[in-house]
């Protein structure tokens, strides 16, 4: 459970291929971290990259085929090492809930967005939580995760852009049935994903008075804020003051303030 600070090699202990250009490596190790924290992973002769964490024991990390080293990292096998650094960053709020009480707390997520979502249920539906999941993708074979979403009890709502399962339209679109059909309103919405389908989320939160948490992606290098490179809005680290952040609707990136 012990952090790792500096770059430490976990074997792979299982291969989940989750669609097309998605898989999730399974790890033969645990991680102490809040839903939300990421790890910066390494391979010889490559730049590290952050991660979310799909889950912390064991550790597992779901990842996209996308240019360098996430095509690397699928072309590894179970017994092989991926350098793990972390956990890093700040993730996700989740208060707990006084004994007997209960909240709903919606999460949306698309693409490799749904991977830190589903520690963040988990955790949620450990600590008393009603948990509603959207998952958004352009297709019904590009969703991801949606199996493991239903063996740990949210409650799910898919959409596609194409209409070929669940609502035809866009993570959004769900979220007026949602809340229609809620017999808790939710008191927090957090969501993972590109950044058109965050700043959309948020307005919705903002429309519906409703709280956002975003987990916002900028390009890293150190990942422990010492090169500035994830720097967004006005002087705040996405490394360290985030990933996670609360969203204000009305801007670009997610902070109008320096910190
Ligand atoms: C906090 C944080 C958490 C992250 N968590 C995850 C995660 O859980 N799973 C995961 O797969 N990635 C995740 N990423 C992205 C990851 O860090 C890398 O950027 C990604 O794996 C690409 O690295 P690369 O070296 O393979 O390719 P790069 O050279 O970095 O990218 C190759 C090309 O693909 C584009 N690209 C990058 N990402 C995508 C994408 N998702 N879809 C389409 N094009 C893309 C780039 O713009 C570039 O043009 C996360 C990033 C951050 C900041
Ligand atoms: S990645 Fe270096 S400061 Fe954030």
């Amino acid at each position: 459970m012990s952090p790792f600070p500096l770059p430490n090699p976990l074997k792979i202990a299982a291969i989940k291929t989750e669609n097309a250009s998605t898989k999730t490596f399974i790890l033969d190790g645990k991680l102490d971290a809040q839903p939300g924290q990421f790890v910066m992973a390494w391979l010889p002769d490559h730049e590290d990259k952050p991660f979310s964490l799909a889950n912390v024991d064991p550790l597992s990390l779901t990842i996209a085929d996308v240019g360098p080293l996430s095509h690397a990292l699928h072309q590894l096998d179970i017994g092989d090492s991926i350098w793990i650094r972390g956990p890093l960053g700040k993730g996700y709020t989740l208060p707990t809930l006084s004994t007997g009480k209960t909240a709903h707390a919606l999460l949306i997520g698309g693409g490799y967005g749904v991977a830190p979502l589903l520690y963040l249920a988990k955790q949620a539906l450990q600590l008393g939580y009603q948990v509603s999941m959207v998952i958004g993708a352009r297709k019904e074979t590009d969703l991801l995760l949606v199996n493991d979403f239903k063996t740990i009890g949210t409650s799910l709502w898919l959409t596609t852009e194409d209409g070929s399962t669940g609502i035809r339209g866009l993570v959004t679109d769900a979220i007026p049935p949602l809340l229609a059909e809620a017999s808790i309103r939710p008191t927090v919405v957090y969501t993972c994903g590109p950044t058109g389908m965050l700043q959309a989320v948020a307005a919705v939160g903002a429309a519906e008075n409703i709280p956002v948490q975003v987990s916002w992606e900028e390009h890293m290098r150190c990942g422990i804020g010492l090169c500035g490179s994830c720097e967004v809005g006005e002087g705040w680290l996405t490394c360290l003051d985030g990933p996670v952040f609360p969203f204000d609707p009305v801007m670009v990136s997610p902070h109008t303030t320096t910190p």
